[in-house]
């Protein structure tokens, strides 16, 4: 008899059988095609040759990570149109990488795939003159920032990254190159500044670039504060809602500390100005007492290194973590949730061992950057976010992960209560991977990324990173 219950079971074991993808290539016949169509230079090999985990950029995290079976590194551009033409006629799924930090775990559907290292595209070329840079497609913040501060130019506080995008070359879903701007393809334009993963593979990008705030320079304030003091942190926090001045970040993280034997918070002000201003903007928490405080003058190249005592630069560079990411968009700061949450997590901690690697994280970001482009100028979604919220369960153990995955998925519902919006609303590059299309790009955009699409990715190859759906909604 089909009842509901197996005819709902039936209809998702189609849905799966459909949506995997039957490869009509072995992995060795991939790695023989592809060293013999790709230019000298490239390297191809099976991801079980032990030099592949030399040669190919490792992933951050290996919760829910995609699996490789081959690598590929093209040396050319046109060596990255000829593996995505290869790849989609051999039905063999692939995802183009950088630096390897989407932790998404909707990238864990991703199995027995090619890997595109990016790693030969990692020019970086500064025209002071003109106020551009134009870089490759796998070239990270931290390859820059040097440079930049050398020739006193920045690229921050002046809009998010895609809001200083000027052009980028694009390997599209259909294997051609284009040349993507305001004015060449500006369909596609939109999409690419917020949502470009969705549509090709960026080989090339140019931005603008501007004049060093306070030359580079930048003073660093961590302070640690008793968790009985954490309703005041919050209200003061609330304080600069609304009047942030457009050089202050404020950061916490909020962590199990054995000495103290309970939880902390423990704040970073991070501030573009001297030591003295920096000292009278952040007050309000200094008032309150902290248990340490720490003052760091530092330039903007090197500040990650010194903010939250170190922990910034510790965590970002580490690879192959095991956690449970959860992040969500709070657009008020509501204290008496925030407490509610804070004592909530305070009993679980305290209570259970294996919980004690859960940190929450706070990023307060001046809004005068965001609020330079009007939220239709491109696929970014939030632009009004005041506060990023982490809930990040790291484990050394990966029998521990479950448990970590159920406290931050409870956390995040108890936050959302008091985010200011009805539905869960989180930056895409922060999200778990359960959120939904509609919460990483918001139902008002949906339609008009969702036909780009089908125009720029045919075949959806690039579905793998909480991804735009191909039908709109
Ligand atoms: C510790 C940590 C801190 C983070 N902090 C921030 C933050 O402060 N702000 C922020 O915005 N994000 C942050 N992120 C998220 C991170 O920036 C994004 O996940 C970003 O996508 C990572 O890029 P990648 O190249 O390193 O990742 P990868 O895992 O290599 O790629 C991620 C996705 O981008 C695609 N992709 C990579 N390169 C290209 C390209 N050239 N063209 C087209 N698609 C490409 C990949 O195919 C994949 O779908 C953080 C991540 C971690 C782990
Ligand atoms: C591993 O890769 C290297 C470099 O491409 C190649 O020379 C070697 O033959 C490969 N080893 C195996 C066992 O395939
Ligand atoms: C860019 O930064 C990464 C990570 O720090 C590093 O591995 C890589 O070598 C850098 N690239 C260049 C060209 O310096
Ligand atoms: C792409 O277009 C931009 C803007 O029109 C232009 O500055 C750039 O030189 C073009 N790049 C190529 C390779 O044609
Ligand atoms: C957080 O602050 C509130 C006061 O605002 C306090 O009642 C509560 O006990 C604090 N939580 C913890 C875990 O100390
Ligand atoms: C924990 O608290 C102690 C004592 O207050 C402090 O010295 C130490 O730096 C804290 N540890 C961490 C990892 O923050
Ligand atoms: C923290 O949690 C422990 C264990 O549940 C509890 O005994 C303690 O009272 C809590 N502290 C606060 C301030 O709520």
């Amino acid at each position: 008899m089909v009842n509901l219950r197996s005819a709902l079971v039936l209809g998702i074991a189609q849905i799966c059988h459909l949506g995997a993808v039957q490869a009509t290539v072995s992995p060795q016949r991939m790695v023989h095609d592809l060293q013999a169509l790709l230019s000298a230079g490239s390297e191809v090999m099976l991801a079980s040759n032990a030099s592949y985990a030399q040669d190919f950029t490792s992933r951050f995290s290996e919760s829910h990570s995609p699996s490789f079976v081959v690598g590929a590194k093209p040396k050319k551009v046109s060596d990255i149109q000829k593996v995505v033409r290869y790849a989609s006629q051999n039905n063999v799924p692939f995802l183009a990488t950088g630096g390897g930090h989407g932790y998404t775990w909707s990238l864990g559907q991703l199995q027995n795939a090619i890997q595109i290292d990016l790693g030969n595209f990692q020019t970086v070329e500064i025209d002071t003159a003109a106020n551009t840079m134009t870089v490759g497609g796998a070239v990270r913040i931290g390859n820059v920032t040097h440079d930049l501060v050398a020739v006193g130019k920045e690229f921050r506080m002046y809009g998010t990254a895609s809001d200083n995008l000027l052009s980028a070359e694009v390997v599209t879903g259909t294997g051609e190159l284009l040349n993507v701007s305001a004015t060449s393809h500006p369909d596609l334009w939109y999409g690419l500044r917020g949502a470009g993963f969705n549509y090709g593979i960026a080989t090339r990008l140019k931005y603008r670039i501007h004049p060093a705030t306070n030359k580079g320079k930048v003073t660093v304030i961590n302070a640690m504060f008793p968790a009985a003091l954490n309703g005041s942190v919050w209200e003061a926090c609330n304080s600069y809602v609304g009047h942030q001045p457009k050089e202050l970040s404020i950061l916490f993280a909020i962590r199990f500390n054995e000495t103290l034997g309970g939880i902390s918070p423990v704040g970073a002000f991070i501030y573009f100005g001297p030591k003295e201003e920096a000292l009278k903007v952040v007050k309000p928490f200094l008032d309150l007492k902290p248990l340490y405080v720490e003052v760091h003058e530092s330039n903007y190249a090197e500040f990650s290194s010194v903010a939250l005592y170190q922990d910034v630069a510790d965590i970002g560079s580490r690879k192959a973590i095991d956690f449970a990411p959860f992040t969500l968009n709070l657009y008020k700061v509501d204290v008496k949730n925030i407490v509610n949450v804070i004592n909530y997590m305070n009993s679980s901690l305290t209570r259970n061992n294996d919980l004690k690697g859960a940190t929450l994280s706070w990023a307060q970001y001046p809004l005068d950057g965001f609020l330079r482009y009007p939220v239709q100028s491109s696929a970014f979604a939030y632009r009004d976010v005041i506060v990023y919220f982490s809930i990040d369960g790291f484990t050394p153990e990966i029998a521990k992960l479950p448990l970590l995955d159920d406290f931050g998925k409870g956390l995040r519902s108890l936050l959302q209560l008091g985010s200011g919006r009805p539905d869960l609303e989180t930056y895409v590059h922060f999200g778990h991977g359960d959120e939904g299309p509609r919460s990483w790009y918001s139902a008002a955009k949906l339609p008009r990324l969702s036909a780009l699409k089908r125009v720029y990715d045919p075949h959806n190859l690039f579905r793998w990173y909480n991804p735009v759906p191909t039908i709109g909604h």
